[in-house]
């Protein structure tokens, strides 16, 4: 198992190409199971979570070449169930659903299991392919769908969390081939959620209001083969932005769209660091003290849940007390009893962490749980005085490409142990 040896203290410094969105391209490439035709996706990131998924679609019958940052995806001939341990793996192969009942009229995907952040449950996904027509049963750890045929309706997707990411991807995808009209109440919002209706669009769905709580979708009879480049991953440019703060540094993140991280930019602004919006992306430095803040993680375009481990960090070094409140997921601080040993201190409150600054951080052996909280404790590690050593950097693998060697460019002292 890898681990990252980081010895802290150094301010990062220079410029960092933010690579396509994760949460972006798996959808998209779900997404490719809906025509025969060939699919060129660019912009995609090297990450074990889309090599993983490039291997279900492989299992699902598809034609899948990875060269470089472009995936050509060829599912002339799928079949209706992947390879139930690769799609129980991974929660986000939940998104095959939708693609393959449009496509298939019947589909089997395992049920995805909880991590470490939540329970995960996918009852919205269900309901979503329900109103649309389909017959679906749970068994044996499977989900198995069929439907004679697809038909248009209304559906209400808001859940005890607000909206659903991949509930809105999947009720987005099934509908592109159903009958009539199709309109996605309380759908989510993200970024991600308007690139796949692009990608969508451009395969000859027809899809209105992407972006937005209201999505309406009118059915086509099929769809055609698609180019398509993925946008730059907004959590990562968070993640270097939050970093470049933390360490006192100057970093120009290129390619990043500062509209879709404004929730983060705004707080990051607001207790004292600065942002300068560019053409091509947007420049993060911090030389003075941090001012405390209160964050709470909303649905898009709220603030982001995938990047409230990285500020909790961050706020350790505000002059007082900042309180981070988690409300999309019931168990998202596995990196607080991490930071504790780095000499934190944060007590936690139910969905509340207090966090108490300034204090120093001090380098020690921590380990990694989940991928952003990973993102966390290697920030944590930036700061810290002396070695840091973050075990499980393979969390890491699945939505950072090629992190080390990013942070190495800005002057970090991030050594890869591959023990
Ligand atoms: C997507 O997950 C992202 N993953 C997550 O990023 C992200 O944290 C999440 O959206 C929220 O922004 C991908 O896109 C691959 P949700 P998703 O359905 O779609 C509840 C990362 O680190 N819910 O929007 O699975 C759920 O429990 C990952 O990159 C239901 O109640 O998340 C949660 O409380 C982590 N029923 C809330 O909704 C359902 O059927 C939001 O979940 C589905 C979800």
């Amino acid at each position: 198992m890898h681990s990252f040896l980081i010895k802290g203290g150094v301010p990062l410094q220079g410029e960092v190409e933010i690579s396509g969105a994760k949460n972006a391209v798996l959808p998209i490439l779900a997404a490719t199971l809906l025509t025969r035709e060939k699919c060129v996706i660019r912009g995609v990131p090297n990450l074990s979570d889309v090599v993983f998924m490039g291997r279900i679609l492989t299992s699902l019958g598809a034609k899948v070449r990875f060269r470089g940052d472009v995936m050509t995806v060829e599912a002339d001939r799928v079949k209706g169930h992947g390879d139930y341990e690769l799609v129980r793996k991974m929660r986000g192969s939940i998104c095959i659903l939708g693609p393959l009942l449009a496509r298939l009229r019947e589909a089997e995907v395992s049920f995805p299991g909880g991590c470490v952040i939540g329970s995960r449950p996918i009852d919205l996904h269900l309901k979503a392919m329900r109103a649309l027509g389909a017959r679906l049963m749970v068994e044996e750890g499977y989900v198995r769908a069929k439907a004679r045929r697809l038909v248009g309706t209304e559906m209400f997707l808001g859940g005890k969390a607000g909206p659903t990411v991949l509930g809105t991807a999947n009720a987005m995808m099934a509908a592109t081939l159903a009958e009539g009209v199709t309109v996605i109440e309380s759908a989510a919002c993200e970024p991600e959620v308007t690139d796949l209706a692009d990608f969508l669009t451009a395969m000859g769905a027809r899809i209105q209001g992407a972006g937005g709580p209201t999505i309406t979708i009118t059915g086509v009879k099929e769809l055609h083969g698609a180019e398509h480049e993925v946008i730059p991953d907004r959590i990562e440019a968070a993640t270097f932005a939050i970093a470049a703060a933390a360490t006192r540094g100057h970093v120009t993140l290129r390619n990043a769209r500062p509209t879709h991280l404004s929730a983060v930019l705004d707080k990051l602004e607001a207790i004292g660091v600065n942002v300068q919006r560019n053409a091509d992306g947007l420049t993060v430095s911090r030389s003075g003290a941090l001012a405390t803040t209160d964050v709470t993680t909303q649905p898009h375009p709220g603030y982001p849940t995938d990047a409230q481990a990285q500020m909790t960090v961050l706020m350790t070094q505000a002059e007082g007390v900042s309180i981070v409140t988690e409300r999309i997921f019931e168990s998202r601080f596995m990196h607080v009893s991490e930071l504790l040993r780095l000499g934190a201190d944060i007590t936690i409150e139910g969905p509340t962490a207090v966090v108490k600054g300034k204090t120093r951080l001090s380098g020690a052996p921590i380990m990694a749980s989940d991928l952003r909280a990973s993102a966390a404790l290697v920030i944590a590690g930036l700061i810290a005085r002396g070695e840091t050593l973050v075990k499980r950097i393979y969390h890491l693998d699945r939505g950072y490409e090629r992190l080390d060697h990013k942070l190495r460019k800005l002057g970090a002292h991030v050594q890869r142990l591959r023990k």
